[in-house]
Parts: structure tokens; C-alpha cells; sequence
């Protein structure tokens, strides 16, 4: 059974690979600049930890398992991994995740190859699930409307919350002139009811270290670029459970010579 389950593992393996959007600014044009928001505990606060790591941890935990076969128990699948990485922090949250779903979910949510970032780390229970969460954007500006190429924009936004939102994502993406799409995910935390404001920079200077051979070149011409702006509950588009669409909001720029 072990065997075959192995076979599998080697066939996910590049599944996962090719499969995975991590849930990290995927543009360097596009920048974060209000302070993600945070309430309550106010110890180390593993959600974002999780996230952050579950690409390695997905990768290590598989490289584990084909160097050593299916380990007894979930100390001993994590110690390897922790001695592997050198990361304690790896270790940890293998450990824990492990612990709470045990050994044999624990693998088979590491071999899922379409498990995204925060539906992985709620199963895990580092992350609160909240499906009851609403939100809805109360305003959103692109500032400054009009601007000369290479300047800075700046998209402001407050959005309401009725019941506080579960852990989810903001997807901010750009519809450019010359077509290149350009698109950013940002992990939102989950919050109590309230009122919640963001803000996101966008620098219109075509990126010096941006390689044509390897990856579409942003170039900024001159004309109007659209801007969307997505709150979610769970990953974007995911079809996991706890995750939909909260919000949408649309704007737009023009960039002039
Ligand atoms: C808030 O939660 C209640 C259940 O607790 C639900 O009936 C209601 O639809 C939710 N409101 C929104 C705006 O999602
Ligand atoms: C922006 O949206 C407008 C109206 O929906 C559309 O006509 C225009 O082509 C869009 N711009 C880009 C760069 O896609």
C-alpha cells in the first residue's frame, strides 16, 4: 500500500510544483504599504508563519516521505524535516499540524496537489475559519487619477464588515496597456467586525532587473490601466470549502508623458 502511495507522491510531486500560487506579491511593481491589520493575541501569531512556509513544508515533508518511506510517527516525520531544514519553525508547525490531524491526514493533505495556502493551514488549525464573514468595500480611490509615467499610485480603500471575516486574500490586479498581466495576492487575517481600511502602492517604472527572456517586462506607456480589487474569504478562486468572494472594486488611472 506504501508502495503505491509512493508511486503517487512521485507523480504529485510536479503537480504541486506546477500547481501552486503562493500567497506572496507575485509583482514587484505592486506594494503594500498600510500595515496589515491585526487585533487580539498578542503572542507569535502562527497564521501568517504557516502560510508563508507551506510551500517548503509541502515540499520537504514529500522529498521525507520518498527518501524514507512512510515514517511511524509524526515525531519522526518531523524531526527529519526539522534536521533537513534547520528550521525550527518548519518543525513546529509540522509537529503541530500533524498532531492535530495525524499522521495519515496530515500526509494526505501534503498530497493533495491543488491545496492552497490558507485552506492548508485552517485544516491545520493555524488559521480561523469563519463562514459566516461578510465584507463590502464602503470606498475606493486611485490616487492620483491622472499621472506622468514612473510615478507612484496610491489605491486607498475601507471596506465593512457585519460579522468580521474569515482568513482570506486580496487580490489586486492591473489591466496594462501593453497587456502584460501584472497581479498581486495579499493575505488578510481574519477580523472581528469593524470598519478596515488598506492601502496599496503602485510604481510605474519599469522594473531595471526584469528580464525579457525569462518573464513578461511591465513597460508603463503611456494610457488608462483599470484596477481591481478583490477581498476574499480563502483564496481566490479557490474551490476549497471556506473560501468565496466577498467584494469586488474597479478604478482606474491614466499615465501621460
Ligand atoms: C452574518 O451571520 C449570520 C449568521 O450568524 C448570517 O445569517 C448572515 O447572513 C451573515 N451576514 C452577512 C452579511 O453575511
Ligand atoms: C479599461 O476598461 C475600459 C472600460 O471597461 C476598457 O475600455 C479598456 O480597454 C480597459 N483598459 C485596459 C488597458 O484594458
Amino acid at each position: 500500500m506504501y508502495k503505491s502511495l509512493i508511486l503517487v507522491l512521485v507523480v504529485l510531486i510536479g503537480a504541486v510544483a506546477a500547481d501552486k500560487r503562493p500567497l506572496k506579491l507575485q509583482s514587484s511593481h505592486i506594494q503594500r504599504i498600510g500595515k496589515p491589520l491585526h487585533q487580539g493575541n498578542v503572542g507569535l501569531d502562527w497564521c501568517p508563519q504557516c502560510i508563508d512556509t507551506w510551500d517548503d513544508i509541502v515540499q520537504v515533508v514529500l522529498d521525507v516521505i520518498l527518501q524514507y518511506g512512510v515514517l511511524d510517527t509524526c515525531g519522526d516525520l518531523c524531526a527529519i524535516v526539522e534536521s533537513k531544514t534547520g528550521s525550527g519553525v518548519l518543525g513546529f508547525i509540522c509537529n503541530f499540524g500533524c498532531d492535530f490531524l495525524g499522521l495519515d491526514e496530515f500526509i494526505k493533505l501534503m498530497n493533495k496537489a491543488d491545496i492552497d495556502p490558507i485552506y492548508y493551514c485552517e485544516k491545520m488549525n493555524f488559521c480561523p475559519i469563519n463562514d459566516n464573514g461578510d465584507a463590502k468595500f464602503k470606498s475606493f480611490a486611485v490616487l492620483p487619477a491622472r499621472a506622468k509615467m514612473g510615478s507612484k499610485i496610491a489605491i486607498d480603500f475601507v471596506y465593512v464588515s457585519k460579522n468580521g471575516t474569515g482568513t482570506g486574500e486580496m487580490i489586486l490586479s492591473i489591466q496594462t496597456v501593453d497587456k502584460v498581466p501584472l497581479s498581486a495576492g495579499l493575505l488578510v487575517e481574519a477580523q472581528k467586525p469593524g470598519t478596515y481600511g488598506d492601502r496599496i502602492a503602485i510604481d510605474t517604472s519599469p522594473d531595471p532587473e526584469c528580464d525579457p527572456t525569462e518573464s513578461q517586462c511591465e513597460e508603463w506607456l503611456q494610457g488608462v490601466y483599470n484596477v481591481t480589487v478583490i477581498l476574499c474569504n480563502g483564496q481566490c478562486g479557490s474551490h476549497h470549502p471556506h473560501s468565496a468572494i466577498y467584494d469586488t472594486a474597479h478604478g482606474s488611472f491614466s499615465l501621460y508623458e
